[in-house]
């Protein structure tokens, strides 16, 4: 008798140690944070695995897997392996491939509100521009994706547009008259060295080092993170570090998927992205110095153009552009000061 009730007492023992240990295995498995769905994301972008942009995207990488617990893995497609940025956008936009780092630049073809942030010398510096991503008009610029099945996420800085020149070292902006001057192919950044007196040549990037070298163009407006990756320093002998506009990747997904997640997945995307920009935009401005001190050590003359010589150019610039677009004209007045 006395060992049968031991035998029971021992049972409800064992039974309790065992509840106790599924219930805390329970909690262990659970996800660390959003639905438990599981997602692998595709990313694609137009740079080099070296370019800012791309570590931008490996950051992105990894605060999503550790947000997430695991449950969201990211492939990085780099360096234009999907297509053109016009077939990155168009398989965005039909859910094939899930985010893309896209140039404003290419943006503001297909929605021209992005064009406001080329107005030149809207910002002081990197860090101004970086603190500009969190107010209500760069938000609402995001938000003229929308009727094109994209969800605009942020903005991916990566340092500003600087001018490089073959053989001509320009010192004010009427020495570009007659240039061939590569500007990427972008209604705004073009009208602006037209404005100057060049003549814009539309390439792509990955048919610029050839044209500079074969002296096809005269000169290009770059950015010095590319300068470097690209070593256009090999084939440009002069570099004015204007930091005349702002070079904004826009950070987007397609936008069925993003509304379908759940609130706290969303909230997964939204701050991993941000975390990657703010990355991208802080190790940028840390690089500046480093960079310029870099061309120089590869031969390049690297100067600076005073800002006041382009007053006339930025004045016709704002003039044009702030009547074509409520949103363009909201952002001159919430920046130009
Ligand atoms: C360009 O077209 O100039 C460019 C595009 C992406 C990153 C850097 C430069």
């Amino acid at each position: 008798m006395r060992l049968r009730s031991f035998g029971l007492t021992l049972l409800i023992f064992v039974l309790i140690l065992t509840s106790a240990a599924c219930s805390s295995g329970k909690t262990d498995a659970k996800p660390a944070a959003g639905s438990g769905e599981k997602y692998t994301f595709k990313l694609a972008h137009i740079t080099p695995t070296d370019h800012m942009w791309h570590k931008a995207a490996e950051k992105f990488k990894e605060e999503l897997d550790k947000r997430s617990g695991g449950r969201m893995q990211l492939e990085i497609y780099p360096a234009s392996q999907l297509g053109t940025e016009a077939d990155m956008v168009q398989q965005i936009s039909s859910g094939s491939v899930d985010f893309g780092f896209i140039t404003a630049a290419y943006m503001s073809s297909r929605a021209p509100a992005f064009t406001a942030w080329f107005a030149p010398y809207a910002f002081k510096d990197l860090e101004e521009t970086n603190a500009a991503r969190d107010t209500e008009i760069a938000k609402k610029i995001l938000g003229t994706l929308d009727s094109q099945g994209i969800k605009g996420l942020d903005y991916v800085f990566a340092g500003n547009r600087v001018m490089l020149f073959k053989d001509k070292e320009v010192k004010k902006p009427e020495d570009m008259k007659g240039l061939a001057f590569r500007v990427t192919p972008s209604p705004p950044l073009q009208d602006f060295y037209k404005s100057m007196g060049a003549s814009p040549e539309s390439l792509p990037l990955p048919e610029v080092y050839a044209a500079i070298q074969t002296g096809v163009i005269d000169g290009m407006d770059m950015d010095l993170d590319a300068t470097i990756t690209n070593k256009y320093y090999e084939v440009a002998k002069y570099g004015a570090v204007t930091n005349h506009m702002v070079w904004p990747a826009v950070a987007m997904m397609n936008k069925a998927k993003y509304d379908k997640m759940s609130d706290a997945d969303k909230k997964i995307i939204d701050e991993s992205i941000k975390a990657a920009a703010d990355y991208s935009a802080k190790t940028r401005a840390s690089q500046e110095e480093e960079f310029k001190k870099t061309l120089s050590d590869k031969g390049m003359k690297i100067y600076e153009i005073d800002q006041k010589l382009f007053e006339p150019y930025i004045k016709q610039f704002d003039e044009k552009y702030s009547s074509t677009d409520p949103l363009i004209k909201e952002f001159m007045d919430t920046f130009r000061k």
